[in-house]
């Protein structure tokens, strides 16, 4: 029997192609060349069935929607205690690429936002990982997480590591409370390798429904982190996973998500499915502007609000 999700996606891809507002992330030139035009939606559910509409297998950086996986890395790698010593769980309220420290023990104020991510890229691992090592680590995971050897886009890694002035004053913030404990400039670039890893579309929703699925991938049988991580990834994920648009997120979509400046974004509904969209014009908060609104359409139609 044909299913009718294929044609259902197609249908909702459809109605948002003629949505050109926002623009693709500015401040790393090689995304800024990125063909806005594409457009993919894929769902995965939890027993490793996919079905997709447009740009499905096109490939491009992770970017931001690494964090929750590297989050998950960090837990099961170093324990909660010591992660938890280092990142906060707090919404900041503010952009991803703020700032954002508690000012009494300089804590980032979740592993979301940049500061927080830089800081559980340095947790990913054994403590005594060179910093290549560290990076091995966290690209195996991620390719854990997704069923396949993922690799390192390296023109976009130069191109975000030329232009990293905010991550590195970040970082050296960092540095400066003994959060980070490693060279400021190492633990940059090792972020800035595990945000230019290259994925597809079909990646990001494998990857989403292993976390839907407690940590288990869907179809390699691979239990990639224990069921007690995902519960604190995706409940930092609902919380903080939008950046300063986690609340308008909360109320009109409902499902714990994670976006991406390359135009990526995930959602992962336990027990169900974990759902990806791919459309690179972003708006003023770094959240894709079509997949915004694929995802108010998937929550609405199929009542997905879990909250
Ligand atoms: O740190 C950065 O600026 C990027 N490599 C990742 C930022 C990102 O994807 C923000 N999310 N929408």
């Amino acid at each position: 029997m044909r299913s009718v999700v294929p044609d259902y996606l197609t249908d909702v891809l459809g109605d948002v192609e003629s949505d050109t507002s926002g623009e693709p992330a500015g401040y790393i030139p090689e995304l800024a060349a990125a063909d806005p035009e594409r457009l993919a939606a894929v769902f995965a559910t939890v027993d490793g069935t996919l079905h997709g509409a447009g740009d499905v297998d096109a490939a491009f950086t992770i970017q931001s929607i690494s964090k929750p996986f590297v989050y998950a890395m960090a837990l099961s790698d170093r324990g909660f205690d010591r992660v938890l010593a280092q990142v906060g769980v707090e919404p900041s309220g503010e952009a991803f690429n703020e700032i954002s420290l508690e000012s009494e023990t300089g804590r980032p104020r979740n592993p979301m936002i940049n500061a927080g991510a830089i800081t559980t890229h340095s947790l990913a691992g054994a403590e005594n990982l060179t910093p290549v090592e560290r990076v091995d680590r966290v690209v195996q995971g991620l390719s854990a997480f997704a069923g396949r050897q993922l690799t390192v886009d390296e023109t976009v890694c130069a191109s975000e590591m030329e232009n990293a002035h905010r991550n590195l004053a970040i970082a050296h913030m960092l540095r400066s409370h003994g959060i980070l404990t490693e060279d400021p400039r190492a633990v940059v670039d090792g972020y800035i390798r595990q945000c230019s890893v290259l994925v597809t579309a079909r990646d990001l929703a494998m990857m989403a429904a292993t976390l839907a699925n407690r940590g288990m991938n869907p179809l390699s049988n691979e239990q990639v982190v224990d069921g007690s991580v995902v519960r604190q990834v995706l409940s930092v994920m609902a919380t903080c996973g939008m950046y300063d648009a986690a609340g308008d997120w909360a109320t009109q979509v409902g499902i714990p998500a994670k976006s991406g400046v390359a135009g990526g974004l995930i959602g992962a509904l336990p027990g169900q499915l974990g759902i990806a969209t791919f459309s690179p014009r972003l708006d003023r908060h770094g959240n894709s502007v079509r997949g915004v609104s694929l995802f108010e359409r998937f929550s609405s139609d199929m009542g997905l609000h879990v909250m």
